[in-house]
C-alpha cells in the first residue's frame, strides 16, 4: 500500500460521521474545510477496506436510486461501484424512460417522478442537463439528494474525487498554484472545484479561450475572498509555476452555436512540449472524457495523474454514501 494518506486512515470519529447525516449536496460552496476533510479522510479510510479487500456493510439494507437524465461512465459507475461495495444496492431507469423524463420542457415532470423515487431510496443521486435540476429535486425530495452533474452547473462530487487525488498526490492541499484550462464557462467540474481550492488559499491561473473564460461572478466571488487569480490565453507562458494543471475537455453539448465550438475545439492540447516545461512534481488531472485536450502519449508521464484520480471515485463516492445517509 504505497500511499501514506491511505494506510494511515482510520474510520473517522462517530461525531464526525454525524456531520453530513441527511445533507443533500448539490453544490461545493455548501461544505465548508472541516466538512470537506471529512470526506476526504472517509475516502482514505474506504479506499484502505478496498485495498485491504475487506467486506463493510454500511449501506446493509439500503437503497441508491441512481437517475442519470445525461449520459455518464465513470461517474455513474464509480457510484453504482460504490454502493454495491458498502452492501447497498441500486435502482435505475430505464434509457428510454430517462428520454421521456428528461425531454419535457415541463419542470413537475421530474419533480413528480423525484417525489416517486424518493419513496422508493434512501438516497437520491441526479443528473441533469438543465442547471439547478438538482436543487429542484432536493426541493422535493426528503431522502438526501446528491448533484452528479447539472448542466453547466455544479458537479461536486467530481471535485470531491479531484481533491481527494490532490491530497494523495501532493500530501497537501494548502496554497498549492493551480491551473485550470481548456472549457471554464461551461465545465462544471471547475465551477465546483474552484470553491474547494479556495478554502485552501490556492493562487489559480485560469487558462481558456476568450470565449470560454470562467463566468465573472465566479471570478469576482473568489477576489472578493482573497484569492489570486490571473487569467490567460497563453499555456506555455505559464505551465512552469503550476503544482496541479487541471484540463478540462471542451464541451461540446454546450454549445448553442456550433460554430464557436468548431473555432474553440482544438485551441489547446497538452503534449510532450508542455510536460518538458513542467516543474518534475507537477501533476495533471482532467475529470474525462478526454477527446484530444491531452495527448496519449502523456499517459506515460509519472504526473499523469488522471486515471488515478478515475479510480479514486470510488472510496470518495462510497464516503459520500455512507456519510449522507
Ligand atoms: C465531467 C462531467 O460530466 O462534467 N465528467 C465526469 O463527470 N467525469 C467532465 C466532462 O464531461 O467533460
Amino acid at each position: 500500500m504505497a500511499n501514506k494518506i491511505v494506510k494511515n486512515a482510520a474510520k473517522p470519529s462517530l461525531e464526525r460521521l454525524e456531520v453530513l447525516k441527511n445533507r443533500d449536496i448539490l453544490s461545493a460552496s455548501e461544505l465548508n474545510k472541516e466538512e470537506l476533510m471529512i470526506i476526504l479522510e472517509t475516502a482514505a479510510y474506504y479506499e484502505r477496506v478496498l485495498i485491504e479487500k475487506r467486506k463493510v456493510y454500511d449501506m446493509d439494507n439500503k437503497i441508491m436510486a441512481s437517475i442519470f437524465f445525461e449520459p455518464s461512465t465513470r461517474t455513474r459507475l464509480s457510484f453504482e461501484t460504490a454502493m454495491h461495495r458498502l452492501g447497498g444496492s441500486v435502482i435505475t431507469v430505464a434509457e428510454s424512460e430517462q428520454i421521456q423524463i428528461s425531454s419535457t420542457s415541463k419542470g413537475e415532470s421530474i419533480a413528480d417522478s423525484i417525489k416517486v423515487i424518493d419513496g422508493y431510496a434512501d438516497i437520491i443521486v441526479v443528473r441533469s442537463p438543465v442547471k439547478g435540476a438538482a436543487d429542484e429535486a432536493a426541493k422535493v425530495a426528503e431522502k438526501p439528494v446528491i448533484n452528479a452533474g447539472d448542466g453547466f452547473g455544479q458537479h461536486p462530487t467530481q471535485a470531491l474525487l479531484d481533491m481527494y487525488t490532490i491530497l494523495k498526490e501532493k500530501k497537501n492541499l494548502e496554497g498549492l498554484t493551480i491551473g485550470l484550462l481548456g472549457d471554464l464557462k461551461y465545465g462544471r467540474t471547475v465551477h465546483s472545484l474552484v470553491d474547494f481550492f479556495s478554502l485552501f488559499n490556492c493562487n489559480l491561473v485560469f487558462i481558456s479561450p476568450d470565449e470560454l473564460k470562467m463566468p465573472k461572478d465566479i471570478t469576482q466571488n473568489l477576489q472578493k475572498k482573497g484569492i489570486d487569480v490571473k487569467e490567460s490565453d497563453n499555456l506555455q507562458d505559464i505551465v512552469d509555476i503550476l503544482d496541479v494543471l487541471y484540463v478540462t475537455r471542451i464541451q461540446r453539448e454546450r454549445f448553442e452555436d456550433r460554430d464557436e465550438y468548431e473555432r474553440v475545439k482544438n485551441a489547446y492540447v497538452v503534449d510532450e512540449s508542455i510536460i518538458d516545461n513542467l516543474k518534475k512534481e507537477t501533476i495533471i488531472l482532467h475529470p474525462l472524457p478526454r477527446v484530444n485536450e491531452i495527448a496519449v502519449g502523456v499517459d506515460k508521464y509519472s504526473g499523469a495523474a488522471y486515471f488515478r484520480q478515475a479510480k479514486n471515485g470510488v472510496p470518495t463516492r462510497m464516503a459520500i454514501l455512507s456519510l449522507a445517509t
